[in-house]
């Protein structure tokens, strides 16, 4: 993938402009690869949700990079030599100091994902009327919060929110309305998040300033600051890559720098942990560790595993260190940027610039004729399934869209999230699969909008169906 967004020379030869898979490959998967005709019937079937698509029916599955990395042999042989006694184990110790390595916390507690890791910890923090501000709140984590009586509350700047805006740190948090937030609502703040990257603003980094000045407003008022640190190392490179004066600094070092301006962390290893299962809960001091752990008894299993085998734990603690590798984040994050530049020379629209973990068509924009109640997003998303074989997923009025005194009320933007699992597709697919899309962009007119024919009472994009009109 050609080299455009910075200066950097991390991969190995100067004079090449192309950045390579830092990897060979050990062992593989078949792809199932359908004609056009074959597809067809299957999308019917589906009702048009890709949700209802059997996976051996996809060709490229983009729904997410959670849980979608292949692993690298060192964790698959740190995985067989694991030690899977219930207290204690050798392996949890190994995980144990690669995380507290890795952030500088001391208290680590294992859960079996990210939202486990939530509830945890909100259980403890969280009351009636309790509030939690953030850049923006992963669905799951404002869902935790809000089941407990509390309000997670988005704090983006405004350009976070501007799909065209090409600012370099799209997911920073607006520092003034943090400010008055934590003056207005003194004493009602648990604590504080930023959640790096910013998935629900498109992947969009933080500024290691900006952290600073957010962990600064909350100290100030007494609050301690948690990331939500699912990409950490895809964060820390934008870092590197963007901010003024890091470019020097080495990956592994701007991730103990952000670490170091928090109190701790929640982690859901499925995306930088470089696994398919797992995560944890990170803290510096230890005023709420008992609770923690008495709850994650109850719930995930004792504190040396907490709902994960012992062997989960050897392959993250494998992967927080292999993921830090500046030729692997370089390859990572070409990834994405690769795919958006692709698309938009074809005359596909994606919100700028492109994140680290996805690529998010703008699906408004790029059918005009399709109005919003008849799903462009979707109308889209079955479009890349039936012509290329992609598994995509719709943000927009199939998600967000509302009945409102009887008529339909769209959301702010129809999206279409194209998510790259970490070193799962090559460059040849993603090659092949904009060739595909030139033609797919040139033939848009014939594209034609949803009907959905059945709207399931909650969570519609999971079992909702659809009919073309
Ligand atoms: N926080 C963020 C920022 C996330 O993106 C996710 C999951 C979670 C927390 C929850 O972690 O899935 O391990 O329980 N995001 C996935 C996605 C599901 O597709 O974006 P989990």
């Amino acid at each position: 993938m050609p080299e455009t967004e910075h200066h950097l020379t991390t991969s190995a030869a100067a004079d090449h402009r192309t950045i390579i898979e830092p990897f060979k490959i050990k062992m593989v998967e078949p792809l199932a690869i359908l004609t056009r005709h074959e597809r067809e019937p299957i999308l019917r079937e589906a009702g048009g949700n890709l949700f209802l698509v059997a996976a051996k029916h996809v060709t490229f599955d983009f729904l997410t990079d959670s849980g979608t990395t292949a692993m690298s042999a060192a964790q698959w042989g740190a995985m067989l030599v694991a030690d899977e006694s219930y207290a204690g184990s050798r392996s949890f110790e190994r995980f144990e100091s690669a995380v507290r390595e890795l952030t500088g916390y001391r208290h680590v507690i294992p859960t079996h994902q990210g939202r486990a890791a939530e509830r945890i910890l909100f259980s403890h923090l969280v009351k009636p009327g309790s509030k939690v501000p953030s850049n923006c709140h992963f669905d799951t984590t404002r869902a935790n919060i809000e089941q407990l009586g509390g309000e997670a509350v988005d704090l983006v700047i405004a350009e976070g929110r501007d799909p065209a805006s090409t600012h370099p740190f799209k997911g920073n948090i607006d520092l003034d309305r943090l400010e008055a937030f934590c003056a207005t609502h003194r004493g009602q703040i648990p604590c504080g998040m930023l959640t790096i990257t910013n998935n629900t603003g498109g992947g969009q980094p933080v500024s290691l300033e900006n952290l600073r000045a957010a962990a600064v407003i909350y100290h100030r008022h007494g609050i301690p600051m948690i990331l939500d640190a699912c990409r950490f190392a895809e964060n820390s490179y934008f870092v590197k890559l963007r901010e003024p004066g890091m470019a020097h600094h080495g990956v592994q070092e701007i991730a103990r720098m952000t670490f170091a301006e928090a109190d701790g962390c929640l982690m859901s290893a499925k995306k930088d942990g470089l696994v398919n299962i797992g995560g944890f809960i990170a803290l510096r001091e230890s005023r709420w560790v008992d609770h923690l752990r008495n709850q994650l008894i109850l719930t995930e299993g004792f504190p040396t595993y907490g709902g994960m085998a012992a062997r989960d734990l050897e392959a993250i603690a494998v992967g927080l260190e292999e993921v830090l590798d500046e030729d692997y984040l370089d390859y990572r994050l070409a990834v994405s940027r690769y795919m958006a530049q692709g698309l938009n020379r074809s005359g596909i629209p994606t919100v700028q610039p492109a994140g680290g973990h996805a690529v998010y068509i703008d699906a408004k924009a790029f059918l005009p004729h399709i109005p919003p109640e008849q799903y462009p997003g979707q109308a889209l998303v079955c479009e890349l399934y039936l012509s290329e074989g992609i598994r995509s997923c719709e943000i927009g009025s199939v998600m967000f869209g509302r009945e409102v005194d009887g008529r339909f009320a769209p959301a702010s933007m129809e999206l279409v999230r194209l998510a790259f699992p970490r070193r799962v597709y090559t460059q040849s697919h993603f090659d092949y699969i904009l060739e595909g899309m030139q033609s797919l962009a040139a033939r848009k007119a014939s594209l034609r909008g949803l009907r959905m024919t059945y709207r399931p009472p909650f969570l519609p994009h999971f079992t909702a169906r659809f009919e073309p009109v």
